[in-house]
């Protein structure tokens, strides 16, 4: 069973999906905590109202980002995972505490990495003229959405698309495409090879093993 520690920051619409993936069967995991960043975001209370634990750690304490950022990794190694899953978490983790981590760090982005990196993909998409875009799920390295590629789905861009139309429909493929991916990782067939990254066959699984 995947052990996971998801980080928030908002909605949590994508936390919700990975979810119910769980609950129906289809995700064999389980997840120890969603922590986020910011106090009122949707996901901490989604968490609650399904009893996972649900934590809210400052950014604006006295001991500055970097305090931030060595409480939230001290505090996600106490809770322990096998893997941290990002999901609209809206601060880039910083590396030089992140790399000890050891395990997957996986992020979801709304754009076909990697073009339209950062906090506005999909109005950038649309500014750009672009005839597809869709969303990327990626590791996480120390930059800005640029870790290894896992896994992309395309997503036409109508003539009549707005920013708000478009990251819907966006959004509607990234609900199938995060949980499917847990599930590679929980069954053991994502091989990262430096940038290539490889999902081996659903029956290369015998030793039943992760990693
Ligand atoms: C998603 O579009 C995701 O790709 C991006 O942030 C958004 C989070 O949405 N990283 P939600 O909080 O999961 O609803």
């Amino acid at each position: 069973m995947l052990a996971m520690i998801v980080l928030v920051s908002g909605r949590g619409s994508n936390l919700m999906s990975i979810q119910a993936a769980i609950e129906k069967g289809a995700l064999d995991g389980r997840i120890n905590a969603v922590i986020s960043n910011k106090r009122e975001a949707a996901a901490l209370a989604f968490a609650k109202e399904k009893g996972l634990p649900a934590v809210w750690m400052n950014p604006k304490e006295e001991d500055g980002r970097m305090g931030y950022e060595n409480r939230l990794f001290s505090e996600i190694e106490k809770i322990g995972s096998d893997c941290l899953v990002l999901a609209g978490y809206s601060f880039l983790l910083n590396w030089d505490v992140f790399r000890h981590y050891g395990k997957p760090i996986l992020n979801i982005h709304p754009a076909l990495l990697p073009a339209f990196p950062g906090m506005t993909a999909q109005r950038d998409a649309l500014a750009y003229g672009v005839k597809y875009s869709g969303c990327t799920v990626h590791f996480v390295d120390g930059g800005m959405d640029s870790g290894p590629i896992i896994a992309q789905k395309p997503v036409p861009v109508m003539d009549l698309d707005d920013e708000e139309r478009l990251s819907a429909r966006i959004l509607a493929e990234e609900h199938k495409l995060y949980p499917e991916v847990l599930t590679w990782l929980a069954r053991g067939r994502i091989r990262r090879d430096g940038r290539i990254v490889r999902v081996l066959p659903d029956d290369a699984e015998e030793g039943g093993g992760r990693g």
